[in-house]
């Protein structure tokens, strides 16, 4: 539509009304650059230190801090038959066997089944073992490994309190007898003498 268009009303003149020039008020402008620098400011942090940007990271890094701060209570655990025992028949520790649960949830359900039934690796509900013949055996297998059988070692990717309780928790599986993989090696006896498993 033109202003020429006779068969168009005249738009009436602009009453006065004049076009100021007003500029942007200093605050708004500095929440505008303060937004901008913390934009770029953000982008480029997550580009040269994505550790301190990604969330996985750091909450991989606050649980590490947390296991820490509780390790504190237990001390450094050795790997042997009487503390993975008593982490996993003494009440007042079980809840440690939990962290142990978690451990095992995090590494070793991929070849192990989540409930220990195995998958690549072996059953650990049942009575039948490849490697271990006494509880401390168990340790050692995490420890060590199985290289060449397809079990990985642990010692430079876990604490040895961490081996300790997941493998406390490991060993505390075998007697659920959970469906799965078929039995491998053999059946030996029970983790604690007069014991059942
Ligand atoms: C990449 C696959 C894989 C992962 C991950 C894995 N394992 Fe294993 N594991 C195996 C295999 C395979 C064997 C059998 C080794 C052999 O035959 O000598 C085995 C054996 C074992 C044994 C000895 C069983 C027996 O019959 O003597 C234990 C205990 C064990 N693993 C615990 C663990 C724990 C605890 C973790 C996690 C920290 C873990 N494994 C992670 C594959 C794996």
């Amino acid at each position: 539509m033109s202003d020429l268009d006779p068969s168009q009303p005249q738009r009436p003149p602009a009453h006065g009304i004049e076009e100021g020039d007003h500029p942007l008020p200093g605050w708004w402008s500095l929440a505008a650059l303060a937004t901008a620098v913390l934009a770029f400011g953000s982008i480029f942090l997550s580009v040269i230190r994505p550790d301190l940007t990604d969330p996985a990271a750091s909450y991989d890094r606050a649980v590490t801090a947390e296991l820490q701060a509780q390790f504190a209570e237990i001390g450094n655990l050795a790997p042997t038959a009487g503390t993975m025992g008593a982490f996993m028949t003494d009440p007042e520790k079980s809840r440690w066997l939990r962290v142990g649960q978690s451990i095992f949830a995090a590494n070793c359900v991929s070849c192990h089944g989540s409930d220990g039934a195995g998958v690549s690796g072996p059953n650990l509900t049942d009575d039948h073992y490849i490697r271990v013949r006494k509880l401390e055996d168990v340790a050692e297998t995490v420890i060590g490994g199985s290289i060449a059988a397809g079990m990985p070692a642990w010692k430079d990717q876990l604490s040895m309190n961490e081996i300790v309780l997941v493998s406390a928790y490991a060993a505390s599986l075998r007697g659920g007898f959970v469906e799965g993989k078929e039995r491998d090696g053999e059946p030996i006896d029970p983790w604690f003498p007069g014991g059942s498993d």
